[in-house]
């Protein structure tokens, strides 16, 4: 299994997506998408796209986004590796002194898989619930 920094394409997450049953996007949709990723992982196995997690951001604030393992290939330390991967990046992204919130949504039941990667749930001590709001186009 090769896993690959920053050449996930559009080809790869529509392949990807579609193997996990997700809604499809738009190809501009993707392809702003993946300019504005600051890292990405895409997962080969025999050249074939199998997992994938693209990372946003801005350095205080990060968040994971689009992580899906083929259902193939799933249970096997795969999706751990891509989530550590995005960790050890922004933490080589910090200087001396600093913090910055690393947040995602995670897809329901998968709680747990991100609660033993170290990720809290919310609300917590020191923070309300996460909040969002979908919007469509007019
Ligand atoms: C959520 C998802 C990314 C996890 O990927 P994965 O590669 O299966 O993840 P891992 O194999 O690292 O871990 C999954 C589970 O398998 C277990 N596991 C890891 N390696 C294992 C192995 N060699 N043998 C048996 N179990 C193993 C892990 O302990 C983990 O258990 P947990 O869910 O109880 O915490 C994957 O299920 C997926 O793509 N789902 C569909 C899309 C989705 O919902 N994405 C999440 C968006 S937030």
């Amino acid at each position: 299994m090769i896993y690959e920094e920053n050449t996930l394409n559009i080809e790869d997450i529509k392949k990807i997506r579609e193997g996990v049953q997700w809604r499809m996007l738009t190809d501009h949709q993707l392809q702003q998408a993946l300019d504005m990723t600051v890292y990405s992982i895409v997962v080969k196995d025999h050249e074939h796209s199998i997992a994938m997690g693209r990372l946003i951001g801005d350095g205080i604030y990060y968040l994971i986004c689009d992580v899906a393992v083929l259902p193939d290939y799933q249970h096997q330390g795969i999706g751990t590796k891509i989530i550590q991967c995005m960790i050890q990046y922004v933490q080589s992204h910090l200087q001396k002194e600093e913090r910055c919130s690393l947040q995602l949504i995670a897809a329901k039941g998968k709680e747990s898989f991100y609660e033993s990667l170290g990720f809290s749930l919310l609300p917590n001590d020191l923070s309300g619930h996460g909040m969002q709001m979908l919007i469509k186009k007019k």
